[in-house]
This record gives C-alpha cells, structure tokens and sequence, in this order.
C-alpha cells in the first residue's frame, strides 16, 4: 500500500509509511523487584505515518532471569543472557522459542559469570560465544538444538601483577564486554574492559573450537567496551569504543598468511569526534556500523549534554538526554568526518541498534527506562525524529526482530 506524505521532509527514505515490526528489549530488575522485576519484552512497532508510531509491549517473560543483558535472535529462537548479580556466582544462557512475538522456554544453562555479550559463530550458526563480564571469562555453546544448550569450551583470565598494581576502581579484573564475530567468520573478537585489550579467538567453523590467539593491546586505562567490523571494499576496518578513555580507535585488519589475525592502528579520536569535547563523567557505551557499512554510530553515557521535548506532551518541561554521535566512515584512511550528534532519548543509552534497511534506530535509555525509535535517512546517515516511544523501567537493550 502506498501512502501520499504531507510533510514536508516527507521525500526522505522512510519505513514503509504502514508497518509493523517486532522488537526484543532486556531490562534490569528495579530496586524493588516486586514492582520492576527483569524481563525480556516483546514490543510491537507500528508506523503509520511520518514520525507517528506507536510500540506496544505484546509479550513479556521473567524467564531469563533477574538481569537479563543482551539478546541474540537465531531464526525463531532468541538466546538470552542472564547477567544474575544476585547471585554469588555464574550467570545464565537461555533459550526462548518465538511465536508472534510470545516468548517459551526452552532451556537454560550455566555460564562462567555475568555474561554481558553473546555472537552466533560457526557452520550453520551452530555455536555460541559468550562474553562473562563479571567472572572475568569466555565460554562457547552448541546451539545446533536449542532445547538442549551443550558447553564446549571456557576460559578464564586474571591480571598480571602490574595490572593489578595500578588498582584501578574498573579494572580491578578483566571484564569481557562483547563477543563479535569477524566478517570471515573465522575469529570472534572479545574486547576485554578491565584488561585493556582484544582478546582473539580463531574459531574453527566445524567442530566449533577455539584457540587463543595473541590479542589487540590497547592503551592502559582505556577501558575497551565494545567493537565493530566495517568491509569497506576489500578492507576490512576495526572500530572499537574504549568506555574509561571514551575513546573510538580504527584498526586495518589484516588476514596474516600464517593463520594470524594483525591489526594496524588507523584511527584515534574521542567517542565526540577529532576535536570534539567529552563532558566529564561520560563514560562510551555502545558502538554500530549503518547496514551499508558507510556510517558508524557511538552513544556515550552520563552527559546530560542534551535536550529534548517532554514524552508527556502535556508538560512543558524539557527532559535531559545523552548523545548519539554518527560519523562517515572514510575507507581508504580509516577517518571518521562528523555527521550528526542527536539526542539518544534519554540519559544512560546503554545500547541501541539500527534496523535492516537503516532507516530507524532503536535507542534503550536505561537511566530514564525508555525505548526510543528514531527514524534515520541511510543516505545522509542523519537521525530525524522520534517516531515512537515506551516507557520499561530499567531497560538496556533493544533490537529489532528481523
Ligand atoms: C502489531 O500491531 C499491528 C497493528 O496493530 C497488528 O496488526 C499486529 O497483529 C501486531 N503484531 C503482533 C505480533 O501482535
Ligand atoms: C560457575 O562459577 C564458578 C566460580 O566462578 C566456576 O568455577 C564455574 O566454572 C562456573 N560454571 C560454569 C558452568 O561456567
Ligand atoms: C582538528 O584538530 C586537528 C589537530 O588536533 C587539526 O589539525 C584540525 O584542523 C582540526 N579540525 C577541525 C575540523 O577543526
Ligand atoms: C556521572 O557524571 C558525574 C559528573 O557529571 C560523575 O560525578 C558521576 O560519577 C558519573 N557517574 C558515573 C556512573 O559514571
């Protein structure tokens, strides 16, 4: 069905100007838990209209656990991640079958701890890597049947004396922050926050082992949070968000005729841009590359740096918000040129993620516990407007259903 537009920026590349799409979002259990207890939340997008949507909540499950982290959707099936600070030790991998967006457990298993992160790998997407921030670890899944979760591998790491010597508030530990597979599908990339460094697995596609490759140092006291790989023609590009420097850093990635994984550092700016200003106490969060890999998108946390409208329209009052910053990504250098900084919807944009064809974004605001959907131009890379909203306490996480 087509729709004619009255407004008048209505030329932009949108959603289909009537839709609907599903959304899976995780949120922490509140201080009282009977009141906000962790869920994972089936939303329900529909647009109709030029920065008129609606998000619903159709579906809601306790079943991951109290501190459900991260998603990730495989076919009909969602794994998510229990980060369970309740508990002394372990966290959780757990399986769900989706239908219409109702959520069934299938099975749940143990993890080494705090598992924060987790990335299909593997011939037929058959494994599981999983980041455990909290218990300093790495494990590895078959998930070739989702009813029964079976643990291959583990690893665990602890800081050298040195390290440990310098006794810094986060980095007491390492602290594994993401799994990311790279576009060859041949190593899975874990940035390592209280480490300073990348760690670097070669994964073997078949029988879904790994082995631990010399890693990505990164300066001490960044911090690395999260990375992401960019394919720009024949290059591929390495971005990584150094949550404690609020730093991005740019790496060519070369493939090493021995086997090895090499990087070249390329790029060094803050999470602001070259010559932009981080306000203190902003710590970076998360990092995404646009579909078309032509755009990077950084959120950096607890700034206040911005304004936006009241969600209640009937209260004048403006509400703070912290940033999305969007950069073009230059592939023959590596350089990230300033697009856009908009408001992220909220303070605490834990996470955030971009849908298929580029044109929305899905922002999670967890200090303020709101889902925020933007519509985005892919071609100019430019945010434009909220186009639907939903309060969920504690929220930290939210991606599309597709
Ligand atoms: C989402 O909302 C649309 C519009 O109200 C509705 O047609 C559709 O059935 C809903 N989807 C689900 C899975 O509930
Ligand atoms: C659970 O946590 C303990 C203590 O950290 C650890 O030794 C054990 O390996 C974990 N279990 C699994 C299945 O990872
Ligand atoms: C940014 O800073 C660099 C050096 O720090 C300078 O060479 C460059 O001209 C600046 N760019 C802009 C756009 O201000
Ligand atoms: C947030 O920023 C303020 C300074 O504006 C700082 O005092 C506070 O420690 C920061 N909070 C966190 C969680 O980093």
């Amino acid at each position: 069905m087509r729709y004619r537009v009255s407004h008048a920026v209505g030329a932009l590349a949108l959603p289909s100007l009537s839709s609907a799409t599903l959304l899976y979002v995780t949120s922490y259990t509140g201080t009282d838990p009977s009141a906000v207890p962790g869920a994972l939340t089936t939303l329900n997008l529909t647009i109709s209209g030029y920065s008129a949507g609606s998000l619903q909540s159709i579906a809601t499950s306790t079943e991951c656990g109290a501190y459900p982290s991260w998603l990730t959707l495989v076919g009909s099936n969602l794994y998510c991640l229990d980060e369970a600070w309740n508990a002394p030790a372990n966290g959780s991998l757990v399986s769900f079958q989706i239908t219409d967006g109702k959520l069934s457990l299938l099975d749940k298993v143990t993890t080494i701890g705090g598992p924060v992160s987790s990335v299909v790998y593997g011939a037929d997407g058959h494994g599981l890597a999983v980041a455990d921030y909290g218990a300093s670890g790495f494990n590895t899944f078959n998930i070739a049947n989702p009813t029964h979760i079976v643990p291959i591998q583990a690893s665990v790491w602890d800081l050298p004396q040195d390290q440990k010597d310098r006794n810094s508030a986060r980095q007491k530990s390492p602290h594994p922050h993401q799994a990311i597979l790279d576009p060859t599908g041949q190593f899975v990339l874990v940035p390592d926050l209280g480490f300073d460094r990348v760690h670097v697995f070669a994964v073997d596609r078949n029988n879904l082992k790994y082995t631990e490759q010399y890693p990505l140092l990164i300066n001490p006291g960044s911090g690395p949070r999260h990375g992401v790989f960019v394919v720009a023609g024949t290059k591929i590009l390495f971005y990584v968000i150094a949550e404690l420097s609020n730093q991005i850093l740019g790496y060519d990635v070369l493939y090493m005729a021995d086997g090895t994984l090499g990087f070249e550092q390329v790029w060094t700016s803050s999470t602001h841009g070259l010559n932009g200003t981080v306000p203190a106490g902003a710590t970076g969060g998360e990092i995404a590359v646009s579909p078309d890999n032509k755009f990077l998108i950084v959120s950096s946390r607890n700034e206040s740096s911005l304004s936006i409208n009241n969600w209640d329209t009937t209260n004048s009052a403006k509400l703070p918000s912290d940033p999305l910053i969007t950069f073009k990504i230059d592939f023959e250098t590596g350089a990230l040129g300033p697009v856009q900084t908009f408001a992220a919807g909220g303070l605490i944009p834990r996470h955030f993620s971009i849908n298929k064809d580029g044109t929305l974004v899905a922002s999670a605001a967890q200090q303020d516990g709101r889902v925020a959907i933007i519509s985005r131009d892919p071609a100019s890379g430019v945010l434009k407007e909220y186009v639907a909203n939903i309060a969920i306490a504690n929220v930290n996480f939210a991606i599309f259903a597709e």
